[in-house]
């Protein structure tokens, strides 16, 4: 066979943009105006007309430990070649235990177990069924209400966008699952604009949970599910105190916490994961992104001590059946498994965790230089996540954070915008001198921008 024919070819424009239905994308335009990528390695991607552009978003909030990483990479192509597939339904092959005990070793607290799929939408979805089934299990079936917060993004599943809160990803897609309540946000800029770190202003948001208690009683609702700092909505960090409080409603009414850590977890803010962070254990846990540094896809669903116990001692009691039905033909696929130990080792040998708390008053200042710039209106950080709020233009929303985007590819920075929110959150292996790039760049673009 002639190698060529078999050559995969990243460096040049495909003839035809079309057949490629683009996710969240506004499609029209892009295929009008393509921006493609090339190549990746550490701090940079390549796009195909050969230019560097410095990575300030991790990909999708997912490379954190940078692009191209030798070690990941030799992981991923030792295990293709040796291990291409093995199910995990009634088999299973080593990597996957492996993993699952390393991520049980990561997380500090009670947490024992660890249920694999493969990106967040399902890590969110596999949470929220094993949230209805373990009350079940234990006898208490009627709890079958699932509570989420306006504006969280839990992916795209329907058990996602059900307890996710941002209405163009719910309103195209019916009534969506039964029985969802939602907590009020927590973004407020007349209270909390350009407060650093943690808003002091917005406890009594969380007492909420208690008057949706009182509104469906307690013995309805399963579980309550959050991310500890809400990301694609344009990051709102919560405010002191807020997280603590939602784990003492929970406990007090017996509902399950679910903190969705796609984003946060993986060292984004400092430690492992942001229950370590912030102190507040919850149940489960739900994770992708920074699990294999967005090399191969996957996610995974860890659990607090109890929870696999109450499913084998409740299929024991009936006999002896499959605990949990439920599960992906990709669950704990090997070679994603093989990427996140490789991953996992990268971010030990590196202590990319506490590199990114080191960096993060830097980063912070950083992202706070951007006040009284011109068209900010707010600016949020936490760890090594940063947020600029746009106002935006009369009459068209998201416009201009929209160019902002391009004008920053154009010159050499990825960052990522949300309606006219400007979210950053680069690898963390990023130097300052990398930062100061970022924040030069944008605020020449900034300052340049209607
Ligand atoms: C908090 C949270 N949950 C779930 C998801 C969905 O993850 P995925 O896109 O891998 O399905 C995301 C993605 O950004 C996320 O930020």
């Amino acid at each position: 066979m002639d190698p060529k024919a078999a050559a995969i070819d990243f460096d040049s424009s495909p003839n035809n943009l079309e057949a490629f239905w683009m996710p969240f994308t506004w499609n029209r335009r892009f295929k009008q105006h393509p921006l493609l990528l090339a190549s990746a390695k550490d701090m940079h991607y390549t796009s195909v007309d050969g230019r560097p552009i410095l990575d300030g978003t991790a990909g999708l909030w997912c490379c954190n430990a940078g692009h191209g990483r030798q070690k990941i990479v030799e992981a991923v192509q030792q295990a293709v070649a040796r291990l291409d597939f093995a199910p995990t339904f009634q088999l299973g092959h080593p990597l996957v235990f492996e993993l699952a005990s390393r991520l049980t070793n990561l997380v500090p607290g009670n947490f024992d177990h660890v249920f694999f799929c493969n990106s967040g939408s399902e890590a969110v979805d596999s949470a929220l069924k094993i949230a209805l089934a373990y009350h079940r299990m234990r006898g208490d079936a009627a709890r079958t209400r699932l509570i989420g917060r306006e504006r969280g993004y839990h992916g795209v599943g329907f058990g996602g966008i059900s307890v996710g809160g941002i209405v163009k990803n719910r309103m195209f897609f019916g009534p969506l699952i039964n029985g969802v309540d939602h907590l009020p946000h927590t973004h407020s800029l007349e209270h909390n604009a350009f407060s650093r770190g943690q808003p002091d202003w917005g406890l009594h948001l969380a007492d909420e949970l208690e008057r949706l208690v009182a509104l469906h009683d307690a013995s309805t609702i399963a579980a309550v599910i959050v991310e500890p700092v809400a990301g694609s909505t344009g990051v709102l960090v919560p405010p002191v105190g807020y997280l603590q409080r939602l784990r003492e409603i929970c406990d007090k009414h017996g509902i399950l916490l679910i903190f969705d850590e796609v984003i946060t977890g993986f060292g984004r803010l400092g430690k492992g994961f942001a229950t370590e962070y912030f102190g507040v254990e919850p149940d489960l846990i739900t994770c992708a992104k920074g699990l294999t540094s967005g090399t191969i896809p996957m996610g995974a669903v860890i659990c607090r001590k109890g929870i696999y116990e109450t499913f084998i001692d409740a299929a024991d009691s009936s006999g002896g059946t499959i605990e949990l039905f439920h599960g992906y033909t990709y669950t704990g696929h090997p070679v994603a498994a093989a990427a996140g130990l490789a991953t996992l080792e990268v971010y030990k040998e590196e202590g990319l965790f506490d590199r990114a708390a080191e960096l993060s008053g830097y980063w912070e200042d950083a992202m706070h230089s951007f006040k009284g710039e011109k068209h900010v209106i707010d600016v949020r950080n936490i760890g090594m996540v940063g947020a600029i709020e746009l106002e935006p233009r009369p009459g068209k929303p998201t416009e201009r954070a929209y160019d902002a985007f391009v004008k920053c590819f154009e010159k050499g920075l990825m960052i990522r915008v949300t309606g006219d929110i400007i979210a950053l959150s680069p690898p963390l292996i990023i130097e300052k001198a990398q930062i100061d790039e970022i924040v030069d760049t944008l605020r020449d673009v900034l300052q340049h921008l209607d």
